[in-house]
């Protein structure tokens, strides 16, 4: 063998070995999900060795690569697409062009990104809010929020609160023809836990004005609410109890509140909070750092006597829902947009 196979022999085996990634036996497109993960592992190698030479912060590279896939607000031949401000945020409003004579629905989306990344302007977004728009016929608001790290929490909550309330005044769904009855909140990865959060706060708001707000209880009481001894499937428990749990000192409490905050994590909200919740659709990924969070949330919210339609996606992984060059996310996206058919 010459010198340049023998080198082009290794290059190719390095090449295979950094995009080859082992994935369980049931995903569909192995090779399409492995292309994605080499794509984010080499823009993060990137960002990493960007940040190391002092250029950028790592998030801020991230975000560069992913306005190169924002896409401007235009209209198609099916749907409306406008951008405005709701309260000083930035959101998308899709209107479906046909002729309607009933108010529509409405549904209220927030993207996922990790609090750091993301905008409704991604493609994948943009697209699949046209699409709920137009299968759903309802009226689509895609909102922004401020990210991380140059904004911290609870900004990011506060944007998407300020732009809902400003949706849900009888003035701005007049105007765009919504149904103040018939109106969704929904959101995946960062977004799903944002619009949890919302969600309690928003139905919330309308109760506190019934009822005395409940007494706030001690922190080492929210343990309860992800215990998953009594909150997971039997088969997902696989034999681990959930005991004794680890105390973190009061003074990192203090320094960070964010982390016990039901605005950021809404698993811990009371079960006063979650009584009366509305109708709630939830996508678990078997194959997900969040799965047990969207379980246990599931378990939770079925407790306090929520109707929720749970959806676990036996080959599902996180961000299976906004690929959209994947036949999963088709598949997730048929399913919740012919659920918010039926239920919305
Ligand atoms: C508009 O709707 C028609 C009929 O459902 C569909 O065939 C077409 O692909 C849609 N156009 C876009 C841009 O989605
Ligand atoms: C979690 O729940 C299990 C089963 O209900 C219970 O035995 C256990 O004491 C709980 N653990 C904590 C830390 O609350």
């Amino acid at each position: 063998m010459g010198r340049k196979s023998l080198y082009l022999l290794i290059v190719g085996i390095l090449i295979a070995y950094y995009i080859y990634t082992p994935l369980p036996d049931n995903v569909e497109e192995p090779w399409r999900i492995m292309w994605i993960n080499a794509h984010l592992k080499t823009m993060q190698n990137l960002a990493t060795f960007v940040e190391l030479l002092g250029l950028h912060h790592f998030m801020d590279s991230f975000k560069v690569v992913g306005s190169f896939y924002e896409v401007p607000a235009t209209s198609d031949e099916n749907v409306t697409v406008t951008e405005t401000k709701f309260n000083n945020i930035l959101v998308r409003v899709y209107v479906p062009k046909r002729k309607s004579e009933a108010l529509r629905r409405g549904l209220f989306y927030i993207h996922g990104g990790g609090w750091c990344i993301g905008s409704a302007a991604l493609s994948d977004y943009d697209l699949l809010s046209r699409w709920t728009a137009d299968r759903l016929d309802a009226v689509v608001v895609s909102t922004n929020y401020r990210l991380a790290p140059k904004y911290h929490f609870p900004i990011q909550f506060e944007d998407v609160y300020n732009a809902l309330r400003w949706f849900l005044r009888k003035k701005v769904l007049a105007k765009y023809g919504v149904n103040p009855e018939r109106i969704g909140i929904s959101g995946d990865s960062a977004g799903g836990n944002l619009a949890a959060a919302v969600t309690q706060q928003v139905y919330h708001l309308k109760k506190a004005m019934l009822s005395r707000r409940h007494v706030p209880v001690e922190s080492s009481h929210l343990f309860k609410f992800v215990n998953w001894s009594s909150l997971l499937p039997e088969r997902f428990i696989k034999g681990h109890v959930y005991n004794d749990p680890n105390y973190g000192s009061s003074e990192l409490a203090k320094k960070y509140p964010g982390f016990l905050d039901v605005r950021a994590a809404p698993l811990l909200a009371d079960d006063n909070k979650l009584h009366g919740l509305p109708l709630t659709y939830v996508i678990t990924c078997q194959y997900d750092p969040l799965r047990d969070d969207g379980l246990m949330y599931v378990t939770r919210l079925r407790n306090a006597g929520v109707q929720v339609t749970h959806n676990h996606v036996e080959d599902g992984f996180h961000g299976a829902f906004s690929y959209l060059g994947l036949k999963i996310s088709h598949r997730l996206i048929n399913q919740y947009i012919e659920w918010l058919k039926e239920n919305l």
